[in-house]
């Protein structure tokens, strides 16, 4: 039976490198064996801008009934400067889809990518489990005396028992079935001591049930410096919405940039949604120069996601090898634009 998969492209580079991972993963699945299924969607700026509609009831419908991963370009657009469908597109499916993991994996794919002296693709792979629906992302909050001297504004915090346990879970869970040895648990529970002492609770009584795991908690600003100071200290770090936000960036950075960035917005056993941490770069849209690499490393988070790891594995091994025999866009120091660099990649699948 095939697997649906709703292809997103959404604005600026975002059909372009949506493009030219499609074909990849075309290749990467006729390799494998796998039947899957991809159904474009026109949904952004552009929609946005023509019907003013973001996500009509029907397509989240359609999504969340039909489909078994959606794969997401990039959204952003100039001419939408509040950026209200992206809002509404990418935030709205996160929530209204319950996706309660943000999975960012963070992995040196070349020694030459990382800005930290003297580590290596030994000393970077870890992963972090962002929790992806609570925190203060909620969007509860609101001015008063707006526009005043005296304006107040408030966003709330919000972290609730069971959202905070299955976060946790999921991190222990996923450091079982990889194998990985440590969990790091990211808060700020010696300020936010109510929230975060929440966190705190919940993490003790699930770390009991997982003897094997090391577990260790830090707080977020410590994280910080010992995510840059020693990441090979790091196997899986689980943490808060905004927290997440922020390391995982920082993260990124460490092994090459927003360039090869995953995301996977998950819940397990649910239609789950795929996406590349870069954004749709206005300025390089359209012009054949966008890295595809990001959204190729995606599509492979989502066909281990879907039960596919041989597949996930030889795009990131042909990834690898792009990288190190220069077959890549500018940004990584090739030569290539978006659609060479994805031929590149599908030469060297079909090598092996
Ligand atoms: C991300 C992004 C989003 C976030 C923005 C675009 C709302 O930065 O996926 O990390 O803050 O979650
Ligand atoms: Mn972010």
């Amino acid at each position: 039976m095939s697997q649906r998969i709703a292809v997103i492209p959404g604005d600026g580079i975002g059909p372009e490198v949506a493009t030219a991972a499609v074909e990849v993963l075309d290749a990467a699945a006729e390799r494998h064996g796998l039947d899957l299924d991809f159904v474009w969607f026109d949904l952004g700026a552009e929609k946005y801008l023509r019907e003013g509609v973001t996500l009509p009831q029907a397509t989240f419908e359609d999504l969340r009934d039909h489909y078994d991963a959606i794969f997401l370009g990039a959204l952003g657009d100039p001419r939408v400067p509040d950026m209200a469908h992206a809002k509404d597109i990418l935030l709205g499916l996160r929530f209204r889809l319950d996706l309660f993991i943000n999975e960012r994996p963070v992995k040196l794919l070349h020694p030459d990518l990382t800005p930290i002296k003297g580590k290596g693709p030994e000393h970077l792979d870890f992963v972090i489990f962002r929790e992806n629906t609570e925190g203060l992302y909620v969007g509860i909050g609101g001015n008063f005396k707006k526009d005043t001297p005296d304006e107040i504004a408030i966003n709330e915090m919000i972290n609730t028992r069971k959202g905070t346990e299955r976060i946790l879970r999921a991190g222990f869970e996923h450091a079982r079935a990889q194998g990985k040895r440590r969990l790091c648990m990211v808060d700020k529970a010696n300020v936010l001591t109510y929230a975060h002492g929440l966190w705190q609770r919940v993490f003790r009584e699930i770390a009991a049930e997982y003897p094997e795991i090391e577990s260790r908690h830090l707080y977020a600003d410590v994280a910080a410096m010992e995510l840059v100071r020693a990441p090979e200290d790091f196997d899986v770090i689980v943490t808060s919405n905004m927290f997440g936000d922020i390391l995982s960036d920082l993260a990124a950075q460490l092994v090459g940039g927003i360039g090869l960035a995953s995301s996977g917005n998950i819940h397990p056993g649910r239609v789950s949604l795929f996406e590349p941490v870069h954004g749709s770069a206005p300025p390089l849209a359209g012009k054949d120069v966008a890295n595809p690499l990001a959204m190729v490393l995606t599509g492979a988070q989502m066909l281990g996601f879907l039960g596919h790891r041989e597949a996930e594995a030889d795009l990131e091994r042909a990834v690898r090898e792009a990288i190190a025999t220069r077959r890549v866009t500018r940004d990584l120091g090739g030569e290539l634009g978006t659609r060479a660099a994805g031929a590149a990649l599908i030469a060297l699948l079909e090598r092996a």
